[in-house]
């Protein structure tokens, strides 16, 4: 893994946004697997500044990790809902070429659109504080497919600051699997603030296991970490990451 500390969360989300933007410059119908949640909110902002400016996303195709399940697309809560206001609304970009799963009868369906698009060239992804990526909680297998997934009640807990009461917040999700996550050509993790610390540290450095899901990216070939201070305050090799960083091999 390429690890890349920045002092703020918004530094690397420049940065993120920078690969992201080039990407689309080189591959106008390029493949992006997208997240939720408040993470990459700085992401999309550079992605949408960048479309202002002329960058075309009409051909971008879009494949998001997760969805909760028994809430309706239309629901505030919805991930569809979220990546329609926080991005798709303020790109250029063509509505049928984003997807986001939408029901555990589609899960295999689902698997098979990203193949038939010839695979996920840039797969973004957040980490929760016990390491899930996309919805994949501590125990998912490493080999796992799209599927409907029980949340942890850490994972209920975090989320409930979205929803009026607790008993809304959904239980259960649609998640791509790690497997999934592990096919994408390049993938992009960005972790920000002191409560990601803990996880980070277990996906960058500890021995990869299905107690820590973000750990599974240390079997990909192309995977680049955005930290901000914070979120990389317990890692051990802090000093030899930012050398790396700034020695880079031609
Ligand atoms: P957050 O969620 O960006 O809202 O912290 C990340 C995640 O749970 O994957």
């Amino acid at each position: 893994m390429e690890v890349i500390i920045s002092k703020t969360a918004e530094e690397a989300s420049q940065l993120a946004g920078a690969l992201v933007n080039n990407a689309v410059r080189n591959n106008p119908s390029l493949v992006l697997g997208l997240a939720t949640g408040s993470t990459p909110l700085s992401l999309y902002k550079e992605m949408v500044k960048a479309c202002r400016a002329g960058l075309d996303y009409s051909r971008v195709r879009t494949f998001n990790l997760d969805e909760y399940y028994g809430i309706s697309p239309e629901h505030p809560q919805s991930y569809r809902k979220f990546m329609n206001d926080h991005l798709f609304s303020k790109l250029n970009i063509d509505l049928k070429n984003t997807h986001v799963p939408d029901g555990p009868a589609h899960c295999a369906t689902y698997e098979a659109a990203i193949k038939a698009a010839g695979g996920i060239d840039i797969q973004v992804l957040g980490i929760g504080s016990d390491g899930h990526i996309g919805f994949n909680e501590p125990t998912s297998s490493l080999a796992s497919r799209t599927r409907l997934v029980t949340l942890t009640q850490q994972t209920v807990s975090d989320n409930a600051r979205f929803f009026a009461t607790a008993d809304q917040v959904p239980r259960y999700a649609l998640s791509m699997g790690v497997g999934t996550i592990l096919e994408s050509k390049k993938c992009i993790m960005l972790c920000f603030g002191a409560n990601k610390a803990k996880a980070v540290k277990g996906a960058i450095e500890g021995g990869m296991s299905q107690f820590n899901p973000a750990s599974a990216l240390q079997m990909h070939p192309d995977t680049v970490v955005f930290l901000d201070e914070a979120a990389a305050a317990d890692l051990q090799l802090k000093d030899y990451y930012r050398w790396a960083a700034a020695n880079q091999p031609l």
